[in-house]
């Protein structure tokens, strides 16, 4: 049974993960009234996502939250790829990159959600409502609804616009597509994500770390002040969730530096999961649109996922005050569109994707000879001036919307499609770690 409609916000979003959050706070602060709507009780306490890079920096520092979290994570200082036996084979030393406001900053998720949702909470134009789920969607020519259901019943409620934050299995992307459309792939290779306290520090480990193998492949990088490290390790295919975790003990000890038994370190968190590369047909479709996980999914390495989704929430931010201050029609969102996948596929996909396979899919003994981007990381070694155009090459991911405003001086060249993503290998440097 439906009720009458409640609560005209202009805007909705659907889903209180770092994208919904960060979203509300940026609408709320330009005065445009956002009511988030949250099936859970609560925000997620999971750490997944840890490395944020220069472009979601970029928003972050944009929301005003970025000295929190400076405050409350750390900057990274290095990272390097490496044999299984220790040796490192290249680095980037992120020092060139001091003082840059949108250096990259490592804190997890969930700590991120903690500030982002404190930040929200202040905003007298942002309403969440925690313990509504979004069942169905519509939409006319003047308004978009959605079904919710909460411990009242089921409700409709409208928006000028309703925005999809729901992640991976997004509703509004399963109503504007049907359940199994979201096309692309899975990989054979799990991963297994620890949270682990153990001392890589002991063993000359830098803050991040890559380590290539054809079984033995993982990542350890450091992901607080106080000696907690995600290890994210690769997994045979096939194995069930049981065997993974049997497995775990023999993985750390054949692996890791100093080969320990299970009594040399704490595993505070373990989670194995399937990755994915995937991207929704239209990140657009009237008033509805997508955004981060509920649009496109990418493999952790790299750190491209959380990083594209926040600078997706960026780039909408400005759609959305361009239509509400009048100097941008909705066709904007259409633009939204059309940039935001095509930086997935040019970008987030192959890099990501390149990314992962470099610890696998190569001899670590020919590696130097044969991998281009580790040469390159050789290069910035003796080249400062490289080593930060090629640690800020991520930031391709970047689009200034506001160039499509009516007022903007650069809008009659703006036109999309004219506006490439550089294409030189440069972009291929990414945050590197998850
Ligand atoms: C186990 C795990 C480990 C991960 N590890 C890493 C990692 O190591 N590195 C990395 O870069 N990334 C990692 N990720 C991915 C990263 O965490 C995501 O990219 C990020 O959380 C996406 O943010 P989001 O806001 O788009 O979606 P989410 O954080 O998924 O938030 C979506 C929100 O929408 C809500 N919601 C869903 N459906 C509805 C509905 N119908 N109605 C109302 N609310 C709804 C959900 O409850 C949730 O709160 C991991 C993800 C998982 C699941
Ligand atoms: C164009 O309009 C936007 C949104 O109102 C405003 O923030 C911006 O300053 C304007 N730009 C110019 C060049 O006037």
């Amino acid at each position: 049974m439906l009720l009458a409609p409640v609560v005209a916000s202009k805007v909705i979003i659907v889903g209180a993960g770092p994208a919904g959050l960060l979203l509300c706070l940026l609408l709320a602060k330009k005065g445009i009234p956002v009511t988030m709507l949250e099936m859970t009780d609560k925000l997620d306490e999971n750490p997944r996502a840890t490395h944020y890079g220069p472009p979601a920096m970029y928003e972050l520092n944009r929301a005003g939250i970025g000295e929190d979290l400076r405050a409350e994570g750390f900057i990274p200082r290095s990272v390097c790829w490496r044999k299984i036996d220790g040796t490192v084979l290249a680095g980037l030393d992120g020092s060139v990159m001091d003082g840059d406001p949108d250096r990259m900053v490592c804190l997890p998720l969930n700590k991120l959600g903690t500030i982002l949702y404190k930040h929200v909470t202040r905003q007298p134009n942002a309403k969440i409502l925690f313990k509504h789920k979004v069942t169905a969607i519509g939409q006319d020519d003047d308004k978009a609804w959605v079904d919710v259901q909460s411990s009242d019943g089921e409700s409709r409620m409208e928006a000028d616009y309703i925005i999809g934050c729901d992640g991976a299995n997004s509703q509004i992307r399963r109503s504007l597509f049907g359940d199994w459309k979201f096309p692309g792939r899975t990989w054979d290779e799990q991963i297994v994500a620890t949270n682990t306290y153990y001392d890589f520090t002991k063993f000359g480990y830098e803050d991040a770390n890559f380590i290539i193998h054809p079984e033995h492949w993982y990542m350890a990088s450091r992901i607080s002040k106080d000696g907690l490290w995600r290890v994210s390790y690769g997994e045979l295919p096939g194995l069930s969730a049981e065997e993974l975790l049997s497995r775990q003990p023999m993985k750390f000890k054949t692996m890791l530096p100093g080969h320990p038994d299970p009594s040399d370190y704490k595993i505070a968190s373990i989670s194995p999961y399937k990755i994915h590369q995937r991207l929704a047909e239209k990140m657009r479709v009237g008033r509805f649109l997508l955004a981060a996980d509920a649009a496109h999914l990418c493999n952790p390495f790299g750190g491209l996922g959380l990083t594209g989704g926040i600078v997706d929430v960026g780039g909408l931010y400005d759609c959305l005050v361009g239509i509400y201050d009048k100097v941008a029609t909705s066709e904007i969102l259409d633009i939204y569109n059309d940039i935001r996948r095509k930086k997935y596929n040019d970008i987030v996909d192959p890099i990501s994707s390149e990314n992962i396979r470099r610890l696998f899919a190569q001899d670590p003994e020919k590696a130097l000879e044969t991998d281009e981007f580790l040469q390159l990381c050789q290069r910035t070694a003796t080249d400062v001036e490289f080593s930060r155009e090629f640690q800020t090459g991520v930031n391709a991911l970047k689009y200034d919307f506001t160039k499509h405003y009516s007022n903007s001086t650069e809008a009659k060249d703006a036109v999309v499609g004219r506006n490439g993503i550089p294409s030189s290998g440069l972009a291929a440097v990414v945050g590197v770690t998850d």
